[in-house]
């Protein structure tokens, strides 16, 4: 119908933090009008490292009921699981001779996750980016709004999906990649130089979304800031400047307006602030999530729908790729 188009999603692996919140899921809202949307829990992406299934399977619901009470619209988006669509299997490993060993061997997510996994450095986990070239192309999505650790990914998505075109002619739609300029990198509340991660083991690091106003106003109190006790803005002053920014967008203000708000106070009065907004903004997504959660039925029918309006826009770039290689 001649509508652009965009993929995003998440993991189903752990909680989502506040960094997955104001990188990329708040900034979904958006698009629903402009957009066909597409917005997947992508399972398929959290078995390259081991799960356990009946937790993987309760995450993975929670987190597309996360999406909703989040905000976006089950009807106008398409919200979906990965693992149900299989076009996104078929495209990857047809991609995947596509991309280069040397490609794959350059991307810094691999090489920390590598690390991180010692014991389980499968295959997956190197063609990860692959997979996720095939999410993206399959919905040939004009853009890609994610954080910007995905940028690496995005570019490399980009450089297969020109490469198939050079031989095959016009079949992908060349994706931007979609990056706030707040949001689109919050740091650990306790290594403000780490971004915030799911895989931080100090819970004190990272904010869940569905954290009490408790529990978030004490992770507040205790992030690491800098010394010195000005509420400014400064790239040499990591601590603060996160705070900053997750205050600016929590309370709907400007960096400029929050530094002005909080001058001549201290840090500790700031935190509080910044807890106490960040827990009034989580409130109502929480409350939504609680009720979403109650009502198997009403998620089961959307994961149903969803998944075959996905799989039939996701048919259509797959039988145009068989086609152009020769099956
Ligand atoms: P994680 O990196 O926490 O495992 P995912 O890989 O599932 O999360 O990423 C989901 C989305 O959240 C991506 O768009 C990613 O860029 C974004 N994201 C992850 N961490 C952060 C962060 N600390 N700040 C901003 N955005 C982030
Ligand atoms: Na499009």
């Amino acid at each position: 119908n001649g509508k652009k188009s965009l993929f995003s999603g998440m993991q189903a692996t752990g909680t989502l933090h506040l960094g997955n919140y104001l990188g990329a899921l708040k900034n979904w809202l958006e698009f629903e009008d402009e957009y066909e949307c597409f917005y997947c829990v992508v399972d398929m992406h959290s078995i390259t490292v081991r799960q356990d299934p009946a937790e993987l399977r309760k995450k993975a619901r929670n987190l597309l009921t996360l999406y909703i009470a989040a905000g976006l619209d089950p009807v106008k988006n398409c919200l979906y699981y990965q693992s149900h669509v299989s076009a996104h299997a078929e495209l990857a490993w047809i991609l995947n001779c596509f991309t280069y060993m040397g490609e794959l061997n350059r991307m810094t997510q691999y090489k920390d996750k590598a690390a991180k996994h010692a014991q389980n450095i499968n295959a997956g986990l190197f063609t990860y980016p692959v997979l996720m070239a095939a999410d993206i192309l399959l919905f040939q999505s004009d853009i890609v709004p994610v954080g910007e650790d995905q940028k690496q990914h995005l570019e490399l998505t980009r450089d297969i999906a020109e490469r198939f075109n050079k031989i095959y002619g016009d079949v992908f739609t060349i994706p931007e990649p979609y990056i706030k300029k707040t949001g689109a990198r919050i740091m650990s509340l306790q290594e403000p130089t780490k971004k915030m991660s799911k895989s931080d083991e100090n819970p004190n690091a990272s904010i869940f979304l569905l954290d009490d106003t408790d529990t978030i106003i004490r992770k507040f109190k205790r992030a690491v800031t800098d010394s010195g006790n000005e509420i400014r803005y400064s790239e040499d002053k990591p601590g603060i400047s996160n705070l900053i920014e997750i205050y600016s967008i929590a309370a709907g203000k400007s960096i400029e307006e929050t530094e002005k708000e909080f001058e001549g106070k201290g840090y500790g009065e700031f935190k509080l602030a910044v807890g106490e907004a960040v827990a009034q903004m989580l409130k109502p997504i929480q409350e939504r999530f609680a009720e979403l959660s109650k009502d198997k039925e009403y998620i089961d029918s959307i994961i149903k729908n969803n998944a075959e309006k996905a799989e039939y826009f996701a048919n259509k770039t797959l039988r145009k790729v068989q086609k152009k290689i020769g099956f």
